[in-house]
């Protein structure tokens, strides 16, 4: 099958949350290790100091947009990977956050969607 891909031969992976903490990290550590990055993040506003280590290190990442608790926004986004890169090889689905507490003092409401 004819490919597309703007970087044939490389290995895919996909990073949710990726504008801080572990995603942040875990972003940079797959780009640097030979993985065409995509790095998605619910607001790309976000993703300012991520493009400043990747402009800086030259480094084959791309920043999408992509909010976990959105449907659309997922298919959206993934869709588009797909359409790229035809495959995907590592995806870290890391976007979230915690909750310290007990159990029964933590409120949650609306935000098990996660
Ligand atoms: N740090 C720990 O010790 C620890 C321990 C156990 C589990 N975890 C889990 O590991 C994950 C990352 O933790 P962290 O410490 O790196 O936290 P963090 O720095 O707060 O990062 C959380 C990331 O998730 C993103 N996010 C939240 N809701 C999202 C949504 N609906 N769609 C897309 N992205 C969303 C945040 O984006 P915004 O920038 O837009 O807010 C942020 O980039 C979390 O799921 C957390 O529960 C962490």
């Amino acid at each position: 099958m004819k490919s597309n891909n703007k970087a044939a031969g490389k290995k895919y992976a996909i990073v949710t949350g990726a504008s801080s903490g572990i995603g942040f990290q875990t972003s940079l550590l797959l780009v640097r290790n030979g993985f065409y990055t995509y790095a998605t993040m619910r607001n790309i506003d976000r993703s300012e100091q991520l493009a400043d280590v990747v402009k800086k290190e030259n480094l084959p990442m791309e920043v999408l947009p992509l909010d976990v608790t959105i449907e659309t926004s997922v298919r959206h986004t993934v869709d588009r990977i797909i359409k790229e890169s035809r495959k995907i090889d590592v995806l870290v689905n890391n976007a979230g956050y915690g909750l310290i507490g007990a159990r029964r003092y933590s409120y949650v409401g609306n935000k098990v969607t996660l």
